[in-house]
């Protein structure tokens, strides 16, 4: 099993890999009060049901709900575009289906991050036949220049450069989504 080393500057080494910092702890969790807050004023009396797209979104699903003070649902769908790889395969396998009924409810759907938005278009197309009363999403980290496809973020912790990002929630081959800080691929080796 793979060590995470700690080199200095806070950086990590996974095998040949240097990652180094992009956003802390502490950043992250700030941005996601402010987020909790905001959501916490616009659903107000309209109980919305947050729609985690596994399984990146748990550990950001998890601390925004403990910025939400109003009733609120969960749910999750399990999608995989990228499989191990750092890019995505282009196909989108939904591995689980949602539990709860959306019509005439408010659905929030919770990414971690938004890359080329293939996961939220194909999103949009489930959603097609059934009728929620509203639908946003909301992203972690949103990549603007790798955007493929036209699809409507409503909320964004961060805007980040087209780079493989791993650490609270993102992976690499399956790892690493346990790191509370999040770490870019270091483009010096
Ligand atoms: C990641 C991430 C998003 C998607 C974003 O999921 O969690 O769902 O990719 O990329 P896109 O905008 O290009 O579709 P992944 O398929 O890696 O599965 P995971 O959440 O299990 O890591």
């Amino acid at each position: 099993m793979d060590q995470i080393k700690k080199a200095d500057k806070g950086e990590i080494k996974i095998g040949n890999d240097v990652f180094v910092p992009l956003l802390t702890e502490e950043v992250i969790q700030n941005r996601i009060k402010e987020l909790g807050k905001q959501i916490t004023e616009e659903y107000k009396g309209k109980a919305p049901i947050f729609i985690g797209v596994l399984n990146g979104s748990f550990m950001f699903l998890s601390d925004l709900l403990k910025n939400i003070t109003i009733d609120c649902e969960i749910d999750f769908f399990k999608l995989s575009s990228y499989g191990d790889e750092k890019l995505s395969s282009g196909n989108v396998t939904l591995l689980k289906e949602l539990n709860c009924d959306v019509n005439d409810r408010h659905i929030i759907i919770v990414e971690d991050i938004v890359d080329s938005g293939l996961s939220i278009k194909f999103i949009e197309g489930m959603f097609q036949k059934s009728k929620p009363s509203s639908m946003k999403v909301i992203t972690l980290l949103f990549k603007p220049n790798s955007l493929k496809y036209n699809v409507k973020i409503d909320y964004i912790g961060f805007e980040i450069p087209s780079k493989f990002v791993i650490g609270y929630g993102l992976d690499y081959a399956q790892k690493y989504r346990n790191l509370t800080n999040i770490y870019v691929l270091s483009e010096e080796q």
